[in-house]
């Protein structure tokens, strides 16, 4: 859902250099999918089709038509803390053998927010946190 939706964002965010940030924010989404897909596995849990998961991604993404780049990352650092109190509870009831696996969860809402805060400040290297992320990550 991630991934479709960082995506999609580009068509309201016409700036190339933005939509190479999204696309590197939606690059991040389908790394943290992957790296938790064993944990699916292990427990016998299927996703749904990343068809059907790009589709959901997108759904309500017109609220952002009339966001400016500067709104978008506001909304970034208002809204990713509350992902992440979600995947701290998900951490919380795991079994200690999974923890491990879903650190990449609550690690990606961190690098986002500290990505939107660069962004806010004119950091002309905010890209370097997304980018030391996504390198973790076998592709
Ligand atoms: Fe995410």
């Amino acid at each position: 859902m991630g991934e479709a939706f960082f995506a999609g964002l580009a068509r309201y965010f016409p700036n190339p250099q933005q939509q190479e940030k999204l696309l590197l924010l939606s690059q991040i989404e389908r790394c943290v999918a992957d790296a938790v897909r064993p944990l699916l596995d292990r427990h016998g849990l299927r996703p749904r089709n990343d068809e059907e998961l790009h589709a959901i991604g997108v759904e309500d993404m017109d609220r952002y038509q009339d966001f400016a780049w500067h709104k978008f990352m506001e909304e970034i650092i208002r809204t990713f803390p509350g992902y992440m109190d979600e995947f701290a509870a998900l951490e919380n009831i795991a079994p200690n053998e999974d923890r491990d696996l879903l650190q990449p969860f609550t690690r990606h809402e961190v690098v986002g927010i500290e990505f939107a805060e660069r962004e806010l400040r004119d950091d002309p290297e905010s890209v370097d946190v997304l980018k030391r992320y996504i390198r973790e990550f076998p592709s």
